[in-house]
């Protein structure tokens, strides 16, 4: 997607290989600054500070973390102790765990003197793939746009809401969730997208608010709480989010706050759809309760970070001293409430047959 009239993807490998540039999206939206990870502890630290994040792009970020250690170490003990350090960053977008062990697969049969070139290749690929399913996440999406947009009248706009940031930032280009919004402009159709804020580490406001922005898509920010309300006053005419993990029976993690929209979605009769790559769906598990969620600092909801009139950006207590905070970071949607999976395979029903008509491959492997 286009910055300033420039295309960029969220991370791509620099110097034959020496570095790899992503972007920090800790720094957005005041300020866009690229910077360059050399070393695994650096790809690491990346993902673990949410420099990059998002189930997509944390998977792309870890393959290459892993070649960059292949640079320096490519024996069969430095491939599995970057495998695993990559791994326990962060615990509950299964992206990482299916970017690593796509890595492991396809390195561990070569001579250590190949290793390092074909991890950097190896990553590329699996860049390249988030970008293709995305895109195509983005032309099934789509339909569902067209459909709604046709039973509007002439001019008015169809109108998606969305959770956190699943857009390109979340991915290597075109987003999840976003892909279908971002094609339906282009196309031409009225839209128009309610931005959750997303509280706490506020990713709807500083990521999703500036990308679409930057593509020069409608939207309005709106707090979290607001959506029920906008809701009942049939404001929205559906939901598309992202999500960290699918189960295979169709149960959602996805960003703390998803569950509660998708209640009042269900609610008020509004579709709620999931887009995802299949690299997000977990075939290991069932139950959406047993994944792991992150649980993280309580100061990221104790103080919040802005910028004031002189540009400076600062971070601002905005509750008493001493008070406790608890961060849970996502939250599971039981498949019930989910009125279908967006993925770059097709539309499904959000259960395991739904995601066995598309994946039917996996039926096999069961
Ligand atoms: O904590 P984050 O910012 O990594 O969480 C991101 C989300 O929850 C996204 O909605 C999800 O990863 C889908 S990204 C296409």
């Amino acid at each position: 997607m286009k910055i300033g009239g420039h295309a960029y993807r969220t991370i791509w490998p620099e110097d034959d290989g020496a570095r790899v540039a992503i972007i920090d999206q800790t720094k957005l939206p005041h300020r866009f600054e690229v910077v360059h990870l050399t070393t695994v502890d650096e790809a690491a630290r990346a993902i673990l500070t949410m420099q990059v994040r998002g189930a997509p792009l944390i998977g792309v970020t870890a393959a290459y973390g892993v070649a960059l250690a292949m640079r320096v170490d490519a024996s069969d003990e430095a491939l599995a102790a970057a495998v695993a350090f990559l791994a326990k960053q962060r615990p509950t977008a299964v992206n990482l765990r299916w970017a690593l062990e796509e890595m492991r697969r396809h390195l561990a049969p070569l001579e250590p003197g190949k290793r390092a070139d074909a991890a950097f290749a190896h990553a590329g690929l699996l860049a390249d793939q988030d970008v293709a399913m995305c895109k195509a996440i983005g032309e099934h999406g789509l339909q569902i746009i067209h459909e709604i947009a046709a039973r509007k009248k002439p001019g008015e706009a169809v109108n998606v809401l969305t959770h956190c940031n699943a857009g390109w930032l979340a991915c290597v280009d075109w987003g999840t969730a976003t892909s279908p919004m971002y094609q339906a402009h282009d196309a031409g159709i009225a839209l128009h997208v309610w931005v959750d804020e997303t509280r706490p580490r506020n990713q709807g406001a500083a990521l999703t608010a500036f990308e679409l922005g930057s593509h020069g898509v409608p939207h309005t920010l709106i707090v979290d709480n607001a959506g029920g309300h906008l809701m009942q006053r049939g404001a929205v005419d559906l939901v598309i989010v992202g999500t960290d993990r699918v189960t295979a029976s169709g149960d959602v993690a996805n960003k703390i706050g998803t569950y509660l929209k998708a209640l009042a979605a269900k609610d008020t009769g509004v579709p709620f759809y999931v887009a995802l790559p299949q690299s997000t769906i977990d075939w290991t598990l069932e139950d959406g309760f047993v994944i792991p969620i992150e649980e993280r600092s309580g100061d990221e909801v104790l103080r919040l970070s802005g910028r004031t009139a002189d540009g400076a950006v600062h971070l601002f207590d905005i509750a008493p001293e001493g008070c406790v905070a608890a961060n849970p970071a996502f939250d599971v949607t039981p498949a019930r409430l989910v009125t279908g999976f967006i993925t770059e395979r097709g539309i499904c029903a959000a259960s395991r047959a739904g995601l066995l008509a598309l994946y039917p491959e996996r039926d096999a492997a069961a």
